[in-house]
Order: structure tokens, then sequence, then C-alpha cells
């Protein structure tokens, strides 16, 4: 009954979370969209403050968008926010994290061949991260480093980078995935919290009190905009995280941390195109150099060929009761229509695995998660060793 609530759970909290995070990243599409497309006004515009227009159709109608140099004349009656996607989209996925990685299957997070965690211990590593690098984050924005643009981007990125390979050590591949992720959005959301939102709350103070808008305001709209830049560049990288656990190809490579560090950077500067053109610079150098490395990733991750059947001839044969041996002992307590692993209640993935023509059914899924990978069996309670996997892919090899 546990294990059938909580899949309720997780998927409400899952739609809720990507119907959040559709509304944040679209509004913040949207709004870098627009800043990008701002024409010069006539004059009569010009007049009333406003320093970028545009026109747009949509949805049968014509919108016209008026962007103030600093504020209107006078508050206007109704004046919308954003900021309850972000911080739904936030709180959404924290619950998601708690719910799936923290109170579901351990197997998600711990991987007892890296380090052997207790529950309790893992979540206090893994919010304690969260943590402590959005504190770091705030005290560099707080910094001089907050004056030059690049070298805080290359800081960051290199803090990332680190919280991924160190998180890899202690996580499973995919638990540290996962963290990375919530690692960058709770960054992003700070950003929101801290420094976007009470920048347009001294400016609309100002605008309301019908003052000019002084310098510290001035300096707040400035770090504002440079958090909105962090999270415009962190987006492309997040959204990967967030759809990276349906590939253990990624997460479960033995150097999955620099196979994220590599995309982030490759879809950060695949963002980095876009930002320049729309502010009218067209640099097409920046795609090709980001599609070259996809193809050298590519390249790079490629599986070793398979020996060929005479070289493993040596190796002693595999019988098929051998095989459903091992699937029983190592598989068949969550992949079975009825599963006896209490954190499941349907078999996993979809994937049951009681007799050996199903497992021949998913040959190659198989094949990537228990023997080019050790994301298989989950968090291995069994302890399925080496010798099992290859025995198990030789089988494969000969059906
Ligand atoms: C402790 C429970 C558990 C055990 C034991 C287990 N699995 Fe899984 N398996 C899972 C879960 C959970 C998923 C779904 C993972 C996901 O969503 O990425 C899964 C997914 C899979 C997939 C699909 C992966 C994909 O790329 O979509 C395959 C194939 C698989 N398991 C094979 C196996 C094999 C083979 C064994 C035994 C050697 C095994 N599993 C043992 C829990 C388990």
């Amino acid at each position: 009954m546990e294990a059938y609530l909580s899949e309720w759970l997780s998927l409400i909290i899952r739609w809720f979370h990507v119907i959040a995070g559709v509304a944040w990243i679209g509004a913040s599409f949207y709004f870098v969209w627009l800043d990008n497309h701002l024409r010069e006004p006539p004059d009569w515009k010009k007049q009333k403050g406003i320093k970028g227009d545009l026109w747009a159709i949509h949805g049968g109608g014509f919108y016209e968008v008026a962007k103030y140099r600093l504020g209107p004349e006078q508050m206007p009656r109704e004046l919308h926010w954003f900021k309850w996607e972000a911080y739904s989209t936030w709180l959404s996925g924290m619950a998601l994290l708690f719910v799936v990685y923290y109170m579901g299957s351990p197997g998600y997070l711990i991987d007892p061949s890296k380090a052997q965690l207790s529950g309790g211990a893992a979540i206090a590593i893994g919010l304690g991260t969260l943590l402590a690098v959005m504190v770091i984050y705030e005290a560099l924005i707080r910094s001089p480093l907050a004056d030059n643009g690049k070298a805080f981007g290359l800081v960051l990125f290199a803090i990332l980078v680190l919280v991924s390979w160190g998180l890899f050590q202690v996580f499973s591949g995919r638990g540290a995935y996962i963290h990375v992720g919530a690692v960058i959005g709770t960054i992003m959301v700070a950003n929101v919290f801290l420094g976007i939102i009470p920048a347009q709350r001294a400016l609309v103070g100002a605008v309301a009190r019908g003052e000019e808008p002084g310098e510290r305001v001035a300096h707040l709209a400035a770090l504002a905009k440079l958090r909105s830049t962090h999270n415009n560049y962190l987006t492309l990288p997040v959204i990967f995280i967030m759809i990276s656990n349906h590939y253990p190809l990624f997460y479960s490579h033995p150097h999955g941390w620099a196979i994220l560090a590599a995309i982030g950077f490759i879809t950060a500067y695949a963002r980095h195109y876009f930002n320049l053109r729309h502010q009218d610079i067209n640099k097409p150098s920046i795609l090709v150099i980001a599609g070259v490395l996809t193809i050298a990733l590519i390249w790079a991750l490629a599986p070793a060929p398979r020996p060929a059947p005479q070289q493993t001839s040596n190796q002693p044969a595999v019988t098929d009761a051998d095989i459903q041996t091992l699937m029983d002992t190592h598989c068949i307590a969550c992949h079975a229509p009825e599963p006896s692993h209490p954190a499941f209640q349907a078999p996993p993935a979809g994937i049951a695995l009681q007799d050996l023509s199903l497992l021949l059914q998913h040959r190659d899924k198989v094949r990537q998660s228990a023997v080019n990978s050790h994301y298989m069996p989950l968090g291995n309670p069994t302890g399925m060793t080496e010798d099992e996997r290859q025995a198990l892919g030789r089988w494969l090899d000969e059906q």
C-alpha cells in the first residue's frame, strides 16, 4: 500500500513540478526574447518615458508592449510579478527529491560500491551541498567578482564541476546528477528570491513614491541583471539534468561527472549563440563549435566493439539455467509483475524479467544497464559480481 500511494504522490508532484517549470522557464525565455526585440518607439511614446516598443500577434489578437526606461509616471492599478513560477518549481522539486530520492528506493541515491552511506547521512550530504553552494554563490555575487562577468561565469562553472565530481564520489550516478540539478535550481531560485525580486521592489517603491530611482536602486538593478543572466545560461543545463534520469548511458558512466560538465558547457555555450543573436550579433561559429564538441562527445562515449565470439570461447559456457538463476537472484525482486521489493508496486520501467524470453525482449537495455554499466541491479543490494555481468553479456551475445 505504501509503495502504491507513493507512486501517486510522486506522479502528482512531478506533474505539478513540470507544469511550474514550464511556466517559469517559458516566462523567462519570453522576457529575454521580448527585451531583445524591443525597437525604438515613436516620439510620442518616448515623451512618456517609453524606451522600447514591440508589437506581436498571438491567439487572434494584436498586442502592444512598451518598456519604460525607469517607470511609468503613476503606479498602474495592477502590476503582475513573476515569482511564483520560480518558487513553486523549486518547492515542488524539493518535494520530489524527498519522495523519490530520500524516502523512495535507497538505490536511487546510495551506491554501496562508492560509499556505504546511511539514509540520514546521504540526505545530510545532499541538503548540505545545496545549502553550501547557495551560500558560496551569494557570497561571490556580493564580492568584487560580480564586476567581472566573464570571470564570475568561469568560477561558477568550476564550482559546479567540482560539485558534480564530489557528489559522484559518494552518490549513485543518478543521485549525483539530480543533486547537481537541485544545486543549480537552488541557485536560480535564490537569484529570484534574494536578488531579482528585492531589486524590483526597490524600483517599484521609488516609482510609487514618485521619486527618480537613485544609485542604490540602479546598483541593485545591475546585480539583478547579472543574476538573471546566470539563470538564463543555467536553464539548458538544468533541463538536461532533469531529463537525464532516463539515460543511464550518461549518469552510470564511470566518468559521469565529466560528461555532465561537458554537456553543461555545450548547452550553456549554445545558449550564448541565441543570446547574442537576440542582440543582432550573429556568430554561427558558436553553434558549429557546440556541434563539433557534441560529435566529439558522442565519439568518446561510444561503447567498445564487442569481442568476436571465438575470442571468448575459452570462457566457461553460460547456460540458460545459469541466467535464470542470475535473474532470480538479482532482478526478480523488482522486475516481476508483482515485485516483492517493498519500494515497488509494479515492475520498474515497465520491465518484468521473470523469464528469459522477456529478458531477450529488453536485451539492449539490459546490456546497457547491467553489463556495460553498474546501474542495475539498482543499488546492487544482492551484490551482483563483475563475473556475473560478463556471463550475462556473453549469454546475450550468443542469443
Ligand atoms: C531494487 C530494485 C531493482 C533491482 C533488483 C533491479 N532493478 Fe532494474 N530497474 C529498477 C528501477 C527502479 C528502474 C527504473 C530506473 C529508471 O527510472 O531509470 C529499473 C530499470 C531497469 C531497466 C531499464 C533501464 C532503462 O534504460 O530504461 C532495465 C533494462 C533493468 N532495470 C534491468 C535490470 C536487471 C537486468 C536487473 C538484474 C540484474 C535489475 N534491473 C535489477 C529497479 C531494480
